[in-house]
């Protein structure tokens, strides 16, 4: 195991337990700063990490954007001090309203959101406009992800026009995140980018040739953004999470995104031998998110030669040669295989410096509501 990772005394530990490596986490910040070639090229994704402490560390390493998924990141991001948040999804219904309140309520921070349709530009000018405020709006372009955003073209300039021309919009750029680009031949990502991106590239240029500001130009995740750092376009921000606390499942297939160490791992301890080859840990899918395939939810460090047989809600049971070493209450570490939902599933992180336990941090964020 990376020496990183030992812990001097772990009997206040409380397993399963979330443990986040302050040093890890500082310099997978600086990493990303190197990669985006400046701190003002980046703006973190919030949700890999949901907690305040973590939006501190940034804005330490001169961050000042921050991106966020839901309601409750960006208050708790603009609860901290920040001045520019984009909530990177569109917003319909009550979060409208919603929306200006938590302006209201943080009248030192600059807010933006996304759109991608008519109705959701109506709705929100009718928010904004009707409560006298102003937000900015990116529109949402979709570079084949198809999970939001509409495709460059002049679908994408007509309703740039109609949040420039709106009541409470301003024009804020476009967001252009591409989570299908998951290659994990470096070469054939930064040739998909490419392509996926001159369409996007020339619709910038037309909508600026028709005197509309496009301030910001905000993109990529993890995997990508050192190949969108490169990029000379105006406004370019880079918006990668998952780098933060980086994860098994990054960390093993884009190599070339070099640089960063897991800094979030779960301590588990084994709670029966059911066989004499089986292990039963208490890493249930309440404590490891489920989202990858059940044999590779997460990586057990320094067991040899396991294979996972069976998860349940509280249980993770493994099968292994050398079960018989194993006995209840002995410690395993595992790094998860996918660190942002996994993280949401613990309501605090044991926070670890210098191999030791030196405080809690809350997963504020993980709460759907927070005060608006
Ligand atoms: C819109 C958006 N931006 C940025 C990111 C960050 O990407 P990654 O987790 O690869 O760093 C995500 C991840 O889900 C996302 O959905």
């Amino acid at each position: 195991m990376n020496s990183h990772y030992v812990i001097r005394d772990t009997s206040q530990i409380f397993s399963p337990g979330l443990l986040f490596y302050k040093d890890l986490i500082r310099a997978n910040i600086a990493r990303a700063v190197e990669l985006a070639g400046g701190a003002e090229k980046l703006r973190p994704h919030v949700k890999t990490h949901k907690t305040r402490e973590i939006v501190r560390l940034e804005m330490e390493a001169g961050i000042r954007k921050h991106k966020c998924a839901t309601v409750a990141e960006a208050e708790m991001v603009a609860s901290c001090g920040a001045a520019d948040v984009l909530i990177a999804y569109p917003i319909v219904g009550p979060n409208c309203g919603r929306l200006t309140r938590l302006m209201r309520a943080y009248p030192h921070c600059r807010f933006a959101v996304l759109a991608d349709h008519p109705a959701g530009i109506m709705a929100l000018a009718k928010a904004m406009s009707t409560d006298g405020q102003q937000v900015d709006v990116l529109l949402d372009i979709d570079v084949g992800q198809h999970r939001t955003g509409v495709a460059p073209g002049a679908e994408a300039i007509e309703l740039y026009e109609m949040i420039h021309r709106s009541p409470g919009l301003r024009s804020g750029g476009l967001h252009v995140y591409d989570g299908h680009n998951k290659q994990e031949n470096f070469v054939e990502r930064q040739t998909a980018i490419r392509t996926q991106l001159e369409p996007v590239f020339n619709l910038r240029t037309a909508l600026v040739q028709k005197g509309l500001p496009v301030p910001r130009f905000v993109v990529g995740g993890t995997p990508t953004f050192p190949i969108h750092a490169r990029h000379d376009v105006p406004g370019l921000e880079c918006s990668p999470g998952t780098m933060v606390l980086h994860d098994h499942s990054y960390g093993s297939r884009f190599p070339d995104v070099a640089g960063f160490t897991p800094a979030a791992l779960l301590l588990t301890r084994v709670i029966s031998r059911p066989t004499p080859v089986r292990i039963t840990l208490d890493l249930g899918y309440k404590a490891v998110s489920a989202d990858p395939p059940l044999g590779n939810r997460c990586l057990l460090l320094d067991v040899p030669d396991y294979q996972v047989v069976l998860q349940n809600e509280e249980h993770l049971v493994i099968e292994s040669p050398v079960a018989e070493r194993y006995r209840p209450g002995d410690e395993i570490f595992a790094i998860p295989t996918h660190v942002c939902p996994t993280v949401a599933l613990h309501r605090q992180a044991y926070v670890i410096e210098n191999g030791q336990v030196t405080g809690m941090w809350d997963i504020v964020a993980r709460d759907r509501v927070l005060n608006v």
